[in-house]
């Protein structure tokens, strides 16, 4: 029996500790931190909607509840709003909403890695290719929608594909670094291998893989034998590695930005960046951020 090509289901790894924005995720979920008016998780689930995905599937853990209300209807806020005639906030809670029957939850009973995250929905998944979204990535396409395009691919070749950025060569410690099995101009690049955070000298490219996958079900066979590799941890890179290894496997190169929010620079970052692209906030802000900066600069220079 052939293998189905069409990309329905994804994938939202959720169950992660969040560590380096505590004391923020004592008691919250990582991906339920708000950059601007939106938590994290609702950019990549209205990024997956956008690219024509039909079933999300939330990988969670202990402590995440939020994130299962937060994509369910809010019926006493919905009629308050209702009552006070507040149409446009209404507008704005119902058209977040994947479609009923759509959202599936299961959970990772342990945070041994992303790798073993997505092997938890293997159930949900089955024999299809999927999408892997990692929410704290906000992904912000030039041009069209980048999921949309790895979609595509897949569906035109069969074969799993990967985001990556060009970073600074003297940030490759940072990330997954692409080795590309040949020419690594063009938009898709063919994978040979990924490096794991290699030092500037060593690294084989200065692409970066981002929060971004689509994946055959193949991968599965390689996180069955659930590996425990770099930190500790079961990672899907490791098993992306063995996958390149038995079939052709591609790293599609994103035009446009994206925004790291796991981190305390990083989701202060997205936020400033995510309202400044806001044509209702961008007025109020510029001439804030300006004097903040130049009152920083000030305090640089007292403190010297
Ligand atoms: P991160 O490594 O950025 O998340 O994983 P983390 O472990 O929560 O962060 P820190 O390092 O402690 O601050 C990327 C995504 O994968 C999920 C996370 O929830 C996050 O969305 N993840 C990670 C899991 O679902 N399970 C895991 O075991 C690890």
């Amino acid at each position: 029996m052939s293998m189905p090509r069409k990309v329905r289901k994804a994938v939202f790894p959720v169950a992660g500790m969040g560590t380096r924005v505590l004391p923020a995720t004592k008691a919250m979920p990582k991906e339920m931190l708000t950059v601007v008016d939106k938590p994290i998780i609702q950019y990549a689930v209205e990024e997956a909607m956008a690219a024509g995905i039909e079933e999300f599937i939330f990988v969670t853990g202990h402590g995440k509840s939020a994130i299962e209300n937060h994509f369910d209807r809010a019926a006493e806020l919905e009629r308050a709003l209702e009552e006070r005639g507040k149409m446009a906030e209404l507008k704005i809670l119902r058209e977040s909403l994947p479609p009923e029957g759509s959202v599936f939850y299961t959970r990772q009973r342990a945070p041994l890695g992303l790798g073993h995250a997505v092997w938890c929905a293997k159930g949900f998944v089955g024999n299809e290719p999927f999408a892997v979204l990692l929410p704290d990535d906000i992904i912000v396409s030039h041009k069209g929608n980048a999921l949309k395009d790895m979609i595509a691919l897949y569906e035109e070749t069969g074969t799993s594909v990967t985001l990556v950025t060009d970073v600074p060569r003297e940030h490759t410690r940072r990330y997954g670094i692409l080795e590309p099995a040949g020419d690594a101009t063009g938009q898709a690049v063919k994978a040979k291998n990924f490096v794991e955070k290699p030092d500037p000298k060593d690294a084989p490219s200065t692409l970066a893989n981002v929060g971004r996958y689509v994946l055959s079900p193949r991968i599965f066979d390689f996180l069955d034998e659930k590996k425990a590799g770099a930190g500790g941890e079961i990672q899907l890179t490791d098993a992306m590695v063995e996958l390149m290894h038995e079939e052709d496997f591609y790293a599609w190169r994103l035009h446009g930005e994206r925004f790291d929010c796991g981190d305390k620079a990083g989701l202060v970052i997205a936020n400033m960046a995510m309202a400044l692209r806001r044509d209702d906030l961008r007025t109020q802000l510029m001439p804030a951020l300006e004097a903040l900066l130049e009152s920083a600069q000030k305090g640089e220079k007292k403190c010297a």
